[in-house]
């Protein structure tokens, strides 16, 4: 499996396959597959990539860890822009076939349906971590800084099922909420067990150091 992740075809490989859903859609559009309301097919399936695509780099790190693949590092940055690729298109979608691209209108909806507004909190926070993972920023912020800011990570993924939860209340269907929401506690759970590990450890060694 290592020599698999390091080998040169991976990362073009993983590539293809992150656009693979867009490809289908767009197939889609122009085949009349997307069902009766095309719009709103696209807006949906949009909607969810981009939170399947948070869980995706949300699992990259334990897997990594619990399976002991440091190589899957390198598929991160590209996994998380294509979140923000999908998210968006996901707006793009909104804007142009909900609200004909007219910015009164989208700026009236986001303030008046706060579903939408949380999507739209996501996406502003989504930005900056998008901007910043080249690695230039990465130098320029410094590693600290650039860690911290990209833990916003889990906050965008909870605003992502809470937006997805609120649109799906009116229906009383959340299923597909749900297995979204304990995918994101598993992984989040898992992070701050490794946090807690990680502060026993030191405390530990400084009380040994003292003796
Ligand atoms: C990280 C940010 C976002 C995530 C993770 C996200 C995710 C989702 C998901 C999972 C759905 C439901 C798809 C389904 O029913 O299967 C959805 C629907 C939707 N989202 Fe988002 N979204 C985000 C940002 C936004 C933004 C920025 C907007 C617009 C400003 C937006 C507008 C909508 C609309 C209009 C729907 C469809 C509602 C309907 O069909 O009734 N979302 N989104």
């Amino acid at each position: 499996m290592k020599k698999l992740l390091l080998h040169p075809a991976a990362k073009p490989l993983v590539f293809v396959l992150c656009l693979l859903p867009f490809a289908w859609l767009v197939y889609g559009a122009f085949t009349n597959g997307l069902g009766a309301n095309p719009a709103e097919y696209l807006i949906r399936a949009t909607g969810d990539w981009t939170l399947r695509f948070i869980c995706i780099v949300l699992v990259v790190t334990p897997l990594r860890t619990i399976a002991n693949w440091p190589a899957l590092a390198r598929f991160r940055r590209m996994l998380g822009l294509f979140a923000y690729f999908y998210v968006v298109v996901h707006l793009l979608s909104y804007s142009g076939f909900d609200m004909g691209f007219d910015v009164g209108d989208i700026a009236h909806d986001i303030a008046k349906r706060p579903f939408i507004l949380v999507g739209f909190l996501a996406f502003v926070l989504l930005t900056p971590l998008a901007a910043t993972s080249f690695n230039r920023a990465i130098k320029a912020m410094g590693a600290k800084r650039w860690q911290l800011l990209h833990k916003l990570v889990y906050l965008i993924a909870g605003l992502g099922v809470l937006h997805f939860f609120w649109m799906r209340a009116g229906k009383h269907n959340f299923a597909e909420v749900a297995v979204y929401a304990a995918i994101i506690a598993v992984l989040l759970g898992w992070r701050v067990l490794q946090f807690l590990k990680k502060k026993g450890l030191q405390r530990t060694n400084n009380m040994r150091g003292q003796l």
